[in-house]
């Protein structure tokens, strides 16, 4: 699907964002272990959380997906009937990730250790990324995971402890420094270390989104994080189902606060985003540029910080985003480059050399694509460089495939002159399905797609 964009003369209005997709996964795959019924709303009900739902009941587990009546907003109710620790049963066929990368490391994790044989692969996307990150650490707690191009890419064959010979039919607790700030990776482990003997501790190299440990937390395991290193001790008493809301996706937010701060005559509102700390950099680079935004109603949902926020139009300067920062913004850096293209002065964005193993090659294809707009954007091997420039202009451009180039993109046809037509545009559906709809509503135009 192509789908064509045109200049919007003003951005006013509200959004609600979809579902947050990380935590959509994990309370799939979290009260899946628990014992006893869950019930989940505003579940992000897009092809990679459908995904995980589907490996899930072919491991056995009873779900329910109630969606919205109303198609615009595609919110989803899900119901979990968790299994138990050992209520798993062995997949009869491939199981498939599609294009989810948390579905297929997070998985890799709770599979590695289950007395049973599986093999999960995904699409063309997925089996190109690097699955050796996880499965070398499952391999030191005593799992038997096997790759192709020499155990690092997928389809994975993965063998229980039970069968392979393992002493104890269990794997065992390691301590493990993470080689990059991944939560996948953090999170792959803590599932596998539920089940294993003895306790696992994880040193990060820096915080990455800690979603898993909140609700490992609120379900009674016994983690504990202090500074960058967690402590998870094996399930001994079942895991407590966890009925929750799930907030607002700040990634998804991400496209409206940088439309909304890029625009000249933009005024937005988002209702109830995520501002978990560990992933909301967004806020940190957008107040570092100097956007006017304000953050109203800060509120708990469960475990989980969420708040509305509020964006104008905004004369934006360049910044320097790196260190630290990186995974806490890393799925928004394309949006961010794509505001840097339109603000004073330069950005630079480093240490983001993980961009490369995303969906696609998110350095070069972002590069790629804004140029095509008239961006002034260089590539580095860990980041970009970007000159401001006064106005960006209509064009057509390829979204590779990635979901977050795509909504990218669409952003910038609401700025740049003239029209911008955006291929492979359908690639949304992978995290925010309403995404079009929500553009065509709130600058007040006929979106055309063919
Ligand atoms: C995710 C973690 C991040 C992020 C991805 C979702 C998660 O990946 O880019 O979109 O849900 O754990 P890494 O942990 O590999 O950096």
């Amino acid at each position: 699907m192509e789908q064509r964009v045109t200049r919007a003369r003003t951005l006013k209005g509200e959004i609600t964002p979809p579902g947050d997709k990380s935590i959509s996964h994990r309370a799939l795959i979290l009260n899946s272990i628990a014992r006893g019924r869950a019930e989940i709303s505003n579940f992000l009900p897009a092809a990679d959380c459908l995904s995980t739902l589907a490996c899930l009941q072919a491991l056995g587990v009873e779900i329910e997906l109630h969606r919205a009546c109303s198609e615009r907003s595609r919110r989803g109710k899900v119901v979990i009937h968790g299994v138990g620790k050992k209520g798993f049963v062995g997949p009869r066929d491939v199981l498939d990730a599609g294009n989810s990368g948390t579905t297929m490391r997070l998985l890799a994790g709770l599979l590695a250790a289950q007395p049973f044989v599986s093999v999960i692969t995904g699409d063309a996307s997925l089996r190109t990324r690097p699955m050796d990150r996880v499965i070398q650490p499952l391999s030191l707690m005593g799992a038997d995971i096997r790759g192709r191009d020499n155990n690092t890419r997928a389809p994975l064959t993965i063998r229980g402890p039970a069968l392979s010979g393992v002493e104890g039919g269990m794997l065992h607790g390691i301590r493990y420094r993470l080689p990059m700030a991944s939560a996948q990776v953090k999170s792959s482990i803590l599932l596998a270390a539920l089940f294993a003997t003895g306790d696992t501790i994880i040193e990060q190299p820096a915080p990455s989104r800690d979603h898993t440990e909140r609700m490992l937390q609120a379900m009674g395991a016994s983690i504990k994080s202090e500074g960058s290193t967690i402590t998870l001790s094996p399930i001994t008493d079942p895991l407590a189902p966890l009925t929750l809301r799930i907030p607002g996706d700040i990634s998804s937010a991400a496209f409206w606060l940088m439309a909304g701060a890029i625009h000249p005559d933009a005024r937005i509102r988002i209702m109830g985003a995520g501002t978990n700390p560990t992933r909301s950099g967004i806020i940190e680079v957008l107040q570092s540029m100097g956007a006017s935004l304000k953050i109203e109603n800060e509120r708990l949902e469960g475990r989980e910080p969420v708040a509305d926020l509020l964006i104008e139009s905004s004369p934006l300067e360049g910044t320097n985003i790196g260190g630290d920062l990186i995974p806490r913004v890393i799925d928004e850096i394309p949006t961010i480059a794509l505001a840097a293209s339109v603000a004073s002065g330069t950005t630079v964005i480093r240490d983001a050399g993980e961009l490369r193993v995303k969906e696609v090659d998110r350095i070069s294809a972002t590069v790629r694509e804004l140029s095509k707009l008239g961006a002034d954007i260089e590539e580095l091997p860990d980041g970009m460089i970007i000159h401001g420039v006064a106005q960006l202009r209509g064009g057509r451009c390829h979204s590779h495939g990635d979901h977050r180039l795509a909504m990218t993109l669409g952003i910038a046809g609401l700025v740049a002159e003239g029209e911008t037509t955006i291929t492979d545009a359908e690639v949304v559906d992978i995290s925010y399905p309403a995404f079009w709809e929500d553009l065509a509503r709130l600058s007040a135009q006929d979106v055309q797609r063919t």
